[in-house]
């Protein structure tokens, strides 16, 4: 099997190209990426040698590039995870999650039932999405896989968006498909823009804490590695034009994991505990900033036997000794836009 994976260079979607590599080496892996601000091929330099896999830089938005690839690659699968995918960048830039979310799935879509259209057996095209188009749920409540879409910032509408099309190409042109929705993802390699990258390395520099608001939103953490697991049992077993949540069943206010995290990376640099506690600076809320996510994933474990591996101290621990590891990595991406990004972004709240 050819498989093409989009977004590889990116955070989750390195981990679902290292897991592929190495648990299929049956299957020829090309990994499409942009290599935008988020595409780092720092993120995949283990595996760049294996006889199964192959990098290509290109854009989903570029129709003939991508009917070019899928002709000299003989592309049997898509497992397309490029997207734009910070929230606070879509409050600022949203256009360019339209292009890249949208018209891009649109894109791959399309080339995609040209060249399957023929025999479409054996075939199939595998959207990982999130649980942001399910909208915002207040104290109470789960997101099911029938929960009806209410997206509420420009990234969470581009995905919802990129969602409905992928349906549209199923029903109306018989494209097989499978979708997934996920809840927050943390681990290794995640640009910190994201909360609990961004926090570890201000932790580690001694910079404040930026809390959005009173810091009571809550999200459903997913270790990383378990989302790749996740896609790897769906992309394998999952019903054709099927949607399954994927989540962690591992709620959090954003203020009481703060403290955790602050807590375990203290330890890790031989700081009194709590020490770091000082940082955290409350500043203006996120625009249209969504209460709280929590998903129900019984269908994917009572369907396809999927539960997640990891307990959450267990994976943070891994997640901060991975950011001390790498501080080169880190210091990296942390160079050149991403202190133009970190100033339009926090300058005037924190400096
Ligand atoms: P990311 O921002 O870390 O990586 C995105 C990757 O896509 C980057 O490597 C980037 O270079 C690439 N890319 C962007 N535009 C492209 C284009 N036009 N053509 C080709 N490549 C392009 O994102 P992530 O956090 O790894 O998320 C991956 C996918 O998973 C996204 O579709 C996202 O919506 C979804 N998702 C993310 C989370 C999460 O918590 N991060 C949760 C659920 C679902
Ligand atoms: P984030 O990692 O951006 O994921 P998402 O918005 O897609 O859920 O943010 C997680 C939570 O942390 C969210 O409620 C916003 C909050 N947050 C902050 O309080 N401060 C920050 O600097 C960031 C980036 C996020």
């Amino acid at each position: 099997m050819k498989i093409l994976i989009t977004g590889g260079a990116g955070f989750i979607g390195s981990h679902v190209v290292r897991h592929f590599i190495h648990k299929y080496p049956q299957y020829n892996i090309i990994n499409l990426d942009l290599l935008t601000y988020a595409g780092n091929l720092e993120n995949i330099k283990d595996i760049e040698d294996a006889p199964n896999y192959t990098f290509v830089k290109g854009d989903i938005q570029d129709i003939d590039q991508m009917r070019g690839l899928f002709t000299k690659y003989e592309i049997d699968a898509v497992i397309h995870l490029a997207a734009e995918s910070h929230v606070d960048r879509s409050i600022s830039d949203p256009f360019v999650f339209i292009k890249t979310n949208v018209l891009g799935t649109a894109t791959l879509l399309q080339v995609a039932k040209e060249k399957w259209q023929d025999n479409m057996e054996g075939k199939l095209f595998y959207h990982v999405s999130t649980d942001e188009v399910y909208g915002s749920l207040e104290d109470t409540g789960l997101f099911y896989e029938d929960t009806a879409y209410d997206p509420r910032s420009p990234y969470s509408a581009s995905k919802a968006s990129s969602d409905h099309f992928v349906r549209a190409w199923h029903h109306t042109y018989g494209l097989p498909v499978v979708l997934s929705n996920c809840s927050n993802n943390y681990g290794a390699n995640q640009f910190p823009e994201k909360l609990i990258p961004l926090f570890i390395n201000n932790i580690i520099n001694e910079k404040p804490l930026p809390v959005y608001g009173k810091g009571i939103n809550v999200r459903d953490w997913l270790y990383v590695e378990d989302h790749a697991s996740a896609i790897d049992v769906i992309f394998h077993k999952g019903r054709n034009g099927e949607t399954y949540n994927i989540g962690g069943h591992n709620e959090w206010r954003n203020i009481d994991l703060i403290k955790l995290l602050i807590k375990l990376t203290d330890a890790k640099l031989g700081r009194p505990e709590g020490s770091s506690e000082k940082l955290i600076t409350y500043v203006t809320d996120r625009a249209g900033h969504d209460l709280r996510y929590a998903i129900d994933a019984s269908k994917l474990k009572d369907e396809l036997g999927w539960v997640p591996s990891l307990q959450f101290e267990e994976g943070l621990g891994k997640t901060i000794d991975w950011y001390l590891e790498n501080k080169d990595w880190l210091a990296n991406v942390i160079s050149g836009d991403y202190q133009k990004y970190y100033e339009n972004q926090y300058g005037s709240a924190i400096g």
